[in-house]
């Protein structure tokens, strides 16, 4: 059944970033394919509001608050989850930063900032994570949400593009590295989708005519993540990893 194929029945599956945006959207999207979702970020508060949306949804869910900057924030969560749920199987590290600034002009401690949270803090969560699956001998799938950014220069962006350039490379290294654990990593690469972090540049003039030049003329809608995320945290794509995966109305293939 096709249905089958992107099902997440019996999967634990941890959110990071879940209290706002992108991954409060895919924390809904992989209850509603069957997981039990752990949705975890800083603000407890939006944490609880989604767990009870979810929850009233008939989906499973529970709220665990996290600083992927903090060692002990993530050896607790996971300590937390694996005694009262289990081992989980699906990580999708959404958390993430965005800080301006162009290469002469950035800040050291903003550059810092951007890379402790987007790079350093979804390397240990994904460490946390599998150290604990390839102990179980267990499988698990980890989705990494990079960016369009991380692909093509960003300028004005130094801190941010390049960390999410770490991220796709990260996501390489750990692909090859984890397979032979039957740990697949793939990550997704949205282009615009007005949250929280981009929602004052979008609406400015100059947001506005640079959205004029993607393709579509257009920004993302959420629901359009909805397949592509939940291709990569599924068995259908039980043979893909390492795999940069694009969702950007073809922002990114457009020269001029
Ligand atoms: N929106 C886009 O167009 C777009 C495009 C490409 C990539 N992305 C990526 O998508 C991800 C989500 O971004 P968004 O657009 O949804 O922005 P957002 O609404 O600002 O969400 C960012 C999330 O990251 C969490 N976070 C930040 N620092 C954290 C920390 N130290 N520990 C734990 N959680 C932390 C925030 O939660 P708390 O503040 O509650 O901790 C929040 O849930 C980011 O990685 C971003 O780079 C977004």
């Amino acid at each position: 059944m096709i249905q089958e194929l992107f099902s997440l029945t019996g999967k634990v599956a941890l959110v990071t970033g879940a209290s706002s945006g992108l991954g409060r959207h895919f924390a809904k999207v992989l209850a509603e394919a069957g997981a039990h979702v752990v949705a975890s970020a800083r603000r407890i508060n939006h944490l609880n509001e989604l767990v009870t949306e979810i929850n009233t949804m008939n989906g499973s869910a529970i709220a665990s608050q996290l600083d992927v900057t903090n060692q002990e924030s993530i050896n607790s969560l996971f300590e937390k989850t694996v005694e009262s749920i289990g081992l989980i199987d699906i990580v999708v590290n959404c958390a993430g930063i965005a800080e301006t600034g162009k290469f002469l002009e950035v800040e050291d401690s903003d550059w810092d900032k951007v890379f402790e949270v987007n790079v350093n803090g979804l390397r240990w969560v994904s460490r946390e994570a599998t150290r604990r699956l390839i102990e179980a001998r267990h499988p698990g799938v980890i989705v990494n949400i990079a960016s369009v950014a991380g692909i093509g220069a960003a300028p004005g962006w130094a801190a941010y593009a390049t960390s999410k350039a770490a991220v796709i490379h990260l996501t390489k290294t750990m692909a090859t590295e984890l397979w032979r654990h039957d740990i697949r990593v793939n990550v997704l690469c949205p282009g615009y989708f007005p949250t929280e972090m981009n929602k004052a540049f979008l609406s400015s003039e100059q947001g506005q005519k640079y959205v004029e030049r993607f393709p579509p003329r257009r920004t993302g809608e959420l629901h359009e993540l909805t397949g592509p995320l939940l291709l990569l945290a599924s068995d259908a794509s039980s043979y893909m990893t390492g795999v940069v995966l694009s969702v950007d109305g073809g922002h990114t293939i457009r020269l001029a």
